[in-house]
Order: C-alpha cells, then sequence, then structure tokens
C-alpha cells in the first residue's frame, strides 16, 4: 500500500530578524554568521503567536492547495520541539483552530530537528498498515521562544516557522513517502538540549561533527535500503541547520551543490519546520518539480537522526 503527495503548504512569520539586526543586540558580526552557518537572516514569531497558530497557517495553506478541508483529512502529525502548552497536542489544537467537524486521530512528535523524518516515519507506517486514507503532516517551531541572547554562539542559529505537507493512500510504492530510517541515541544527550529554563544548551564544535557523520550515513543508508543509487536521486532537501554542515555532507557523499536545496540564508534553522519549509519553498519557486526523487536526511538534539525519500 503506498502514498502520493497531493498537497504542501507553509507559513513564516512576517517579521523578519537580519543579521544587522543581531549586530545591534550582541557582541556579533554579519561576517562572522554568514562565514560559520550561511545565514543572513531569520523569521521571529510575535510574542502572542503560538506554534499551534503557526502549524495551523502552514496547514490551511497545504488543504488549499490539495483543494481539501480538514474533513477530507483523517490523522494530523505535527513534529514540534516547542510548544507552548505541554498539553492538549498541538496537532489537536490545529484539528480545532481549522474547524474540523469530524474526530481523527490527531498527535505530536518530538525530535527536534529530526522530528519531520519521524512524522514521517509513523505516516507511511499507517499508510503500509492500510489504515489511514489521508495523513497531514506539520512541522512547526517556535525557535525563539528558546533563545537565549547572553548567548551568541547559539542565538543566532536559529528561526521560526511551520510547513504541511498531505499524503493520501495511492496504488504505487514509488511515489510519496517511499522509505523512512530514523535513529536515536540517548546516551550523546549532553552535546545539544533544552534546558528546564527554556535555554538551548549546545557544544557547537561537537554538534558539527555529528551532524556531518551522521547524516550521510543515514543517507547512504537509506539509499541502500531502497535499492537505489545516487543517480537516482534528483535532489538532497538536507536539514538546514548551516551552510558548512550541507556542504560538508554534500561532499562526503560525492553530491554536487547544485542537486541540494539550501534555504538556510532565508529561514536559519528551524528545527522540525526545517525540511517542510524547505520543500515549500522548492515547490513554490519551481526548484523541485512534481515527479521529482527527494532525499531529506536530518540531524539533532537527542541525538535522533535519520532520512526519508519522497517521490514528489
Ligand atoms: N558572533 C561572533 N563570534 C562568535 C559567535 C557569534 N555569533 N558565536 C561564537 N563566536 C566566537 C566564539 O566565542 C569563539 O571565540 P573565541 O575563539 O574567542 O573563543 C569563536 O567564535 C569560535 O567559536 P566556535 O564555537 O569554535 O566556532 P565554530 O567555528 O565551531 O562555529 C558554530 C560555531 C557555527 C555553532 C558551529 O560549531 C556549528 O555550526 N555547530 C553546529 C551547530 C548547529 O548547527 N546546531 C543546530 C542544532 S543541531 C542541528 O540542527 C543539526
Amino acid at each position: 500500500m503506498g502514498n502520493k503527495l497531493v498537497g504542501y503548504g507553509s507559513y513564516l512569520p512576517t517579521r523578519v530578524m537580519t543579521n544587522a539586526d543581531f549586530e545591534r543586540l550582541m557582541d556579533t558580526t554579519d561576517q562572522w554568521i554568514v562565514e560559520r552557518t550561511g545565514i543572513r537572516a531569520r523569521h521571529f514569531a510575535d510574542e502572542n503567536e503560538t506554534v499551534a497558530d503557526m502549524a495551523t497557517n502552514a496547514a490551511r495553506a497545504a488543504l488549499k492547495k490539495a483543494n481539501l478541508t480538514i474533513d477530507d483529512i483523517d490523522m494530523v502529525i505535527v513534529a514540534t520541539t516547542t510548544p507552548e502548552l505541554d498539553f492538549p497536542s498541538v496537532a489537536v489544537q490545529v484539528t480545532g483552530m481549522l474547524g474540523a467537524t469530524k474526530n481523527i486521530p490527531a498527535f505530536d512528535v518530538r525530535g527536534a530537528c529530526t522530528g519531520f523524518i519521524y512524522a514521517l516515519h509513523c505516516a507511511r507506517g499507517f499508510f503500509t498498515a492500510g489504515i489511514h486514507e489521508r495523513i497531514m503532516i506539520i512541522g512547526a517551531e517556535k525557535m525563539s521562544r528558546f533563545i537565549d541572547m547572553t548567548d551568541r554562539s547559539t542565538a543566532v542559529l536559529f528561526g521560526d516557522g511551520a510547513g504541511a505537507l498531505i499524503f493520501e493512500r495511492s496504488t504505487s510504492s514509488y511515489s510519496g513517502i517511499i522509505d523512512t530510517v530514523v535513529m536515536a541515541d540517548g546516551k550523546k544527550f549532553g552535546m545539544l538540549h533544552g534546558s528546564p529554563d527554556h535555554k538551548i544548551i549546545m557544544n557547537g564544535p561537537e554538534t558539527y561533527k555529528m551532524a556531518v557523520m551522521l547524516m550521510p550515513d543515514a543517507a547512504r543508508y537509506i539509499m541502500e535500503h531502497a535499492g537505489i543509487t545516487q543517480d537516482d536521486i534528483d535532489w538532497i532537501v538536507p536539514h538546514q541547520a548551516n551552510i558548512r554542515i550541507v556542504q560538508s555532507c554534500a561532499a562526503r557523499l560525492g553530491f554536487p551543490m547544485d542537486k541540494i536545496l539550501v534555504t538556510v540564508d532565508k529561514h536559519a534553522n528551524t528545527s522540525g519546520a526545517s525540511g517542510a519549509l524547505a520543500l515549500a519553498y522548492a515547490f513554490d519557486n519551481n526548484i523541485i518539480k512534481h515527479g521529482q526523487l527527494v532525499l531529506y536526511p536530518a540531524f539533532g538534539s537527542g541525538l535522533t537522526w535519520g532520512a526519508t525519500l519522497i517521490r514528489v
């Protein structure tokens, strides 16, 4: 039992924070940020704008693209690590905000920067089991809530936003979410985590080293598992953490940079929203085209890492 992509959407808060804005707030420079991370701007949600608001906006855009309403969807999964409320889940809030009249399963997954791949992994399982018809997967994060403005080494790295994809059951096993792999290693907890007072605690150089090892590993694993080679891949859409990580992963895999989608310059690291936001950007700008095969590897706090293959 396969699936296919039938809609996508994204939402970025209107407030754009440039590197120049950070220069005014802390001891940093546009040059340092661009050279070390490739980031030029990021979007920050307003104080009252919640993860659920952003997720709902992305979901609404995806439903419109697919010419569907929330009542055509029979499961909502949200990847988020930054919800304001411990309960209920953001996914449940989204169904309410979209005015669902049917009762459907809705839940969040917490996989940090790998969260969207964890959500796709769940969706693939449900399609394979044949128990759902149409699943909406949303990545939504308000990373700005966790930013410690006294820590210049993490403050400049993150942004807010949301992206949504809708898949529906199909007889083809070569479309939509074709394969997924997800991993976790809790022994590396200390390298990158949130603190009880909502701050990002990160060992940057260690995180960098693990990212450039594990994302290519996941990419190689999934190609082997799916029985394909690099020549079959049209695009790599890596988790948008920073440009040096992206370039290093591309080099390790032997992929030219013109096959790698880069949006980190515009969005910064939006954690679980990164892949869906990047895909929506690429579809909107006719960069990734219908029928192409996309490999999306990610890595994040946990440690968690993984990859997915999607024929769009
Ligand atoms: N502006 C100016 N200087 C800075 C800034 C800043 N914003 N931040 C750090 N520095 C300084 C440091 O204080 C240090 O100064 P010192 O040598 O006088 O002590 C110097 O820059 C170098 O610091 P490093 O941490 O060694 O810099 P590095 O080259 O490793 O780059 C970075 C830091 C960009 C964080 C890098 O380690 C990295 O990319 N790590 C991966 C982190 C990441 O992407 N995390 C996201 C979450 S996980 C994920 O999504 C994959």
